[in-house]
């Protein structure tokens, strides 16, 4: 029996299986629901590619190999990796993925045949060879960014920097346009190693000049374009569920893209082409000399005469693993009659909706979450806003002083509270790097310690009133 037309409908099955798995991660309480389908989809797919390569051209063991040795590491990496690390793992699983669909492309071109070697397939080959290589190289460099690895801590950037990716840009079309008409044989190979190797320079630059504040763009445009080599090539191999997938994870990629720019007043234009933000030097001595110290007593007895609590939770909050205290804190709150509520940046923490999978998985209800534009006008009636484990995303320098690297950044005001508490363990900076004068200020207060243990010895004060 031909097994092609049910194979053919498994693919579309998968298809559908990864629409209505993005569907459901639109909404947080259908979100781990989406995350199996999207699971459940590939496996599907995967399973129907091995069928077809079951009897196929010998390349059945290898592959076997290859997706069992892939499967542990993956496997692997999974189990093991902290919650503060995602994003550098997403940052590699983008970077596999350009890399990936970079090797799959060559293969296609070694074997390809003069007869399919057609238009179409050559423009997705040579297409596949440049954003696959640059999400690879752009994502290894955001993965040290975000690592934190001594060699990428700075952003750099040439003289001229635009110039030169523009002219790297430039000749890997020009090699493009080669290949296309060349079709087949070892120019067309050529052709294609040299554009790898000039869109991995690019990759390099684009990324390498971005910093501070960008990174969170920068992460969700490299999601995208992993998802753009994808559907290039799925065009190469001539395989439908690949575009369909390649396209979804393309689309959301760059929707999430456009979403972080606007929520962060960037310019898309400015993070597509690496273009490096301004940085001024402060002096720390000098805004730190009005820095106020306190304990947990005195911030419990400030508590308790407040009538309205605003808590702002910040990478720290997670490093800490503090939300469940930070919960039983509000739950307290709530208890002596206190209306209390949770501003969330849309970058706090090291991925997008980063405070929110942290504070519902400690139960707290949703609708106390308010996201920041719904937040900020109302700061003036905060009697305490609690900063737990923010800095960049709480940093009034991005709205007075514009050579920041954080300059135009929407923060949360909660300078404009009565009372401000920062719960963090020194007065180290944020991921920007930059010192915070919301640490001096006047009405600011520093509880210097671990954020969970802080908030519970506050918990514990509280009780003790
Ligand atoms: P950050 O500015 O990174 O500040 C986090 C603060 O947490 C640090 O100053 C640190 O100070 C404190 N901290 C660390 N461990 C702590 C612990 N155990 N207990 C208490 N405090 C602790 O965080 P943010 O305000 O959430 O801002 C996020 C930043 O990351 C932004 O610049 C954003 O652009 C960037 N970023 C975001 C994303 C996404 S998508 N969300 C992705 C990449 C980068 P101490 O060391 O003094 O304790």
């Amino acid at each position: 029996m031909d097994a092609t037309p049910v194979l053919k409908i498994a693919y579309v099955v998968a298809a559908v299986l990864f629409i209505l798995g993005l569907k459901n991660m639109t909404h947080p309480r259908t979100a781990v629901r989406g995350n199996y389908l999207g699971a459940l989809a590939m496996l599907l797919a995967i399973v129907v590619t091995l069928f077809q390569l079951w009897k196929g051209d010998g390349s059945f063991p290898y592959i076997l190999i290859g997706l069992i040795v892939g499967s542990l590491v993956g496997i692997t990496l999974a189990v093991r990796i902290e919650m503060t690390a995602m994003p550098q793992l997403v940052a590699l699983f983008n970077g596999f993925g350009g890399g990936a669909s970079v090797l799959v492309a060559c293969a296609e071109l070694l074997k390809l045949t003069p007869e399919r070697a057609t238009i179409d397939v050559l423009i997705a080959t040579a297409t596949t060879a440049i954003i696959g290589a640059v999400t690879f190289w752009g994502s290894l460099i955001a993965f040290g960014k975000l690592q934190e690895l001594n060699l990428f801590k700075n952003s750099f950037g040439l003289p001229g920097q635009q110039v030169i990716n523009a002219v790297l840009a430039l000749i890997a079309l020009v090699l493009s346009v080669l290949l296309v008409q060349t079709g087949t044989g070892t120019t067309a190979i050529a052709l294609y190693l040299a554009i790898v190797v000039l869109s991995s320079v690019l990759g390099v630059f684009l990324v390498s000049s971005i910093g501070g504040a960008d990174m969170p763009v920068v992460i969700a445009l490299l999601n995208s374009y992993s998802g753009l080599a994808a559907a290039a090539t799925g065009f190469v191999i001539d395989n439908n569920v690949l575009i369909i997938a390649g396209s979804l994870v393309g689309a959301s990629g760059i929707i999430l893209t456009k979403i972080m720019c606007k929520a962060m007043n960037r310019s898309l234009t400015n993070v597509l082409f690496g273009v490096l933000e301004a940085g001024s030097v402060m002096d720390t001595d000098e805004i730190y000399a009005t820095v106020r110290s306190t304990s947990a007593d005195d911030v419990a007895m400030i508590l308790d005469t407040a009538q309205r609590v605003v808590f702002v939770p910040g990478y720290g909050m997670a490093v800490a693993q503090a939300q469940h205290a930070v919960r039983d804190l509000a739950n307290q709150l709530i208890a002596n009659q206190t209306a209390v509520e949770y501003a969330i940046h849309p970058v706090a923490g090291r991925m997008p909706g980063h405070m929110n999978v942290l504070l519902a998985e400690a139960d707290v209800p949703y609708e106390q979450l308010i996201e920041m534009d719904l937040i900020n006008p109302t700061m003036e009636q905060v009697d305490v806003a609690i900063v737990i484990g923010a800095n960049d995303v709480v940093n009034p320098v991005a709205r007075t002083d514009p050579n920041s690297p954080i300059a135009g950044m929407p923060i949360i005001n909660v300078d404009k509270a009565r009372t401000v508490v920062v719960i963090k363990r020194s007065l180290s900076p944020g991921f920007a790097k930059i010192p915070n004068p919301l640490f001096a200020a006047e009405n600011t207060l520093m509880f210097f310690g671990d954020g969970k243990s802080a908030t519970l010895e506050i918990v514990a004060a509280l009780k003790d009133l």
